[in-house]
């Protein structure tokens, strides 16, 4: 059994999609667990782009893809991502592709109230969403409202669960909209795209206990990172879900027995998108230069990502809750014109060191980053697929982090095509 996590350990965009790309080459099977379309993966194959927010990653490379019961799943979106997927020459059938039938499903009301209550917060109360319908889809699972894919099998008991998720939504909407929205062209909208996706949805718990007895590699592919866990992450500047490596098994149905590998990974410096703390932004000459070099712009919302350096307080936490047992530094090229590199190690909040991540909102808005800077190398790192062939400054940095956080660093990805890696262990053999 050497199944394998790859969760983000910062605020998601960390390069996860490249990586699951390089390692589904292995793997039988890739499977999401949470999260929906907010994520955006790129993958750049032979020079040539995918852009993935719902399907896993695994399906460009034709492997088994599996979303699993922890996504909110809008089957408007999916159509549409299954047709731009398939224009582009990959082919999606139910033999590779499988919907969990306990998904629950993202209605376009979830997506209008997404928009307005962001559309009604004031200034740093925005949370930043991406719009998508994700938070008030999770809201109306926990609330026991939301419907599931298995939903679809009674369809006048269907109707009546449409009917009970406008009407509640639709007191607040009418308080500020001053009118309804109807269930009735929704219904029949979701109903033609349920036919269409019916032939990929299935009990996808109980095809991983099969896969996982035929000793098949599966490929568990987190979305968003560490930093917008519902519960871990800086609430409330957070998405709806969990992202740390543990949601593997409850957002897909695994047994934690199934998994031993956890991977992380963290870019060489930091990036944000949307409101929120982050201790070491550089709003200056800096960022601008992380964000231009490393072309620090959303994928699901175009919007430019907040830029700042590598904040080692946060790893650390990301490492512990995640259980990482091994670390990808992707990016590492786009500090190669940098003369200093800082790297942040511990906080200075209210005149008191802290060398761990404070969980109060008050105290992460009033950190002052404690840095320790690296000479930078001056190199062209990018392509480069050797250890030994790095500038010695930038085996310094890479030395230096693994030995503040304690872990090892396995991968280094050195730019975006699917070969420009440095493999120092195998993770997934
Ligand atoms: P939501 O997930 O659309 O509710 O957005 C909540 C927060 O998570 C916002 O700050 C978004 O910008 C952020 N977010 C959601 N998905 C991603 C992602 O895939 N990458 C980076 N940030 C994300």
């Amino acid at each position: 059994m050497s199944n394998l996590v790859i969760v983000g350990m910062q605020w998601g965009d960390e390069g996860k999609g490249k990586i699951v790309d390089l390692l589904a080459s292995s793997a039988d099977a890739v499977v999401r667990f949470q999260g929906g379309h907010n994520a955006g993966h790129t993958l750049v194959i032979n020079k040539k782009t995918f852009k993935l927010s719902l399907l896993p990653s695994g399906i460009v490379r034709q492997k088994l893809s599996i979303i699993g019961n922890g996504v909110v799943l809008d089957p408007i979106h999916l159509e549409k991502e299954i047709r731009e997927i398939t224009n582009q020459g990959i082919d999606i059938n139910f033999s590779n592709f499988v919907i969990s039938s306990d998904c629950f499903v993202i209605l376009p009301i979830h997506r209008y109230i997404d928009s307005l209550r962001e559309n009604q917060k004031k200034g740093s109360n925005k949370i930043g969403t991406t719009g998508r319908g994700i938070g008030p889809a999770y809201e109306d699972k926990v609330s026991r409202r939301g419907i599931r894919f298995s939903d679809f099998k009674n369809i006048e008991e269907l109707e009546e669960k449409f009917i009970s998720i406008y009407n509640h939504h639709n007191i607040w909407i009418k308080k500020f909209e001053g009118k309804e929205i109807s269930y009735e062209n929704d219904f029949e909208k979701i109903l033609k795209c349920y036919h269409n996706l019916s032939k990929y949805i299935d009990d996808t718990w109980l095809l991983l206990k099969q896969l996982n007895d035929k000793n098949k590699k599966i490929l568990f592919e987190g979305a968003q990172g560490f930093y917008l866990d519902i519960d871990h992450g800086t609430y409330p500047y957070v998405t709806s879900s969990n992202t740390v490596a543990a949601n593997a098994f409850t957002g897909s149905g695994a047994s934690p027995n199934y998994l031993k590998k956890m991977l992380g990974i963290t870019k060489a410096y930091t990036t944000r998108v949307g409101n929120g703390p982050f201790p070491t932004e550089e709003n200056n000459d800096v960022g601008e230069k992380l964000g231009k070099i490393g072309n620090e712009f959303g994928t699901v919302t175009g919007r430019k990502r907040r830029c700042g350096w590598l904040d080692i307080v946060m790893l650390k936490k990301a490492i512990t809750v995640s259980g990482i047992n091994g670390l990808v530094l992707t990016k590492l090229d786009v500090l190669d014109t940098f003369t200093d590199i800082k790297i942040c190690t511990s906080y200075k909040i209210d005149n008191q060191i802290f060398e761990d991540y404070p969980s109060s909102m008050s105290s992460q808005q009033h950190i002052i980053p404690i840095y320790e800077t690296l000479k930078g190398w001056k190199e062209k790192t990018k392509g480069i697929t050797n250890f030994k062939n790095l500038p010695l400054n930038a085996q310094n940095f890479v030395n230096r982090i693994q030995s503040l956080v304690n872990c090892n660093i396995d991968i280094i990805s050195t730019g975006p095509e699917r070969n420009e890696n440095i493999i120092i262990n195998e993770v997934f053999n």
